[in-house]
């Protein structure tokens, strides 16, 4: 009994430690062939339960690190973290985004707004969604090597403003409206090194209700 007593303690604060670490890869709000022909069901599936699990995986264990090395005051380990935070922490942020994103063309969700708060902002920003799309384009495609191309909402102009993040980098100067992701697994093994038609095509699937709810949020 007097065992017992002494491990239940030790079992509540395992507990509560997984509780606050654990991350898990969300669920996408589609089937996996759901986005095509814009999107294969192959990339989809090895993008979503490889890639974003990845980096779920990766944070979890740096933050597995992060906590041990608290605990233990050691605070060259810790700055060691750093990229390891920043990189799986990143990528699971920003894959999480990117699926929320997008919708099957299908849905009522993909058709270009014709009025409300996007169209509007969208409207005096950029003058077209067609303008915005070319500019979107255009920054994503020249990003070097792997990143994202972003659709961000500037809180200190209140302007919607087209800007690119390296590697796994999040978004951190804007609020995110439409993320795209511009490394190699998000298109290759369909668009092989033809970036445009990737980019071209992932507009058919863009999910621009999501994007007025993100919009909205951000100028409150
Ligand atoms: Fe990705």
């Amino acid at each position: 009994m007097a065992s017992l007593t002494r491990s239940v303690p030790r079992l509540t604060r395992t507990a509560v430690t997984l509780a606050r670490s654990q991350h898990t890869l969300p669920p996408l709000p589609y089937a996996y062939d759901a986005l095509e022909p814009s999107i294969s069901s192959e990339i989809m599936t090895l993008h979503h339960t490889k890639h974003h699990q990845t980096y779920v995986n990766g944070l979890n264990a740096a933050e597995e690190s992060l906590g041990k090395f608290q605990s233990a005051g050691d605070i060259k380990s810790i700055i060691g973290l750093q990229a390891a935070l920043k990189f799986n922490g990143g990528g699971h942020i920003n894959h999480s985004l990117f699926w929320k994103n997008l919708a099957p063309s299908s849905s009522a969700e993909t058709k270009v707004p014709t009025s409300g708060a996007l169209y509007d902002q969208v409207t005096a920003d950029f003058g077209s969604f067609d303008n915005l799309k070319k500019e979107v384009n255009a920054k994503t495609a020249a990003v070097q090597g792997s990143g994202w191309g972003w659709l961000g909402f500037n809180k200190g102009t209140k302007k919607l403003e087209v800007v690119t993040t390296a590697n796994q980098d999040p978004l951190l100067t804007h609020v995110p409206i439409i993320g795209i992701d511009i490394w190699e697994h998000a298109f290759y093994l369909q668009y092989k090194n033809v970036k445009p038609d990737y980019l071209n095509a992932i507009w058919d699937v863009i999910n621009y209700k999501e994007a007025e709810a993100r919009l909205v949020a951000a100028k409150k």
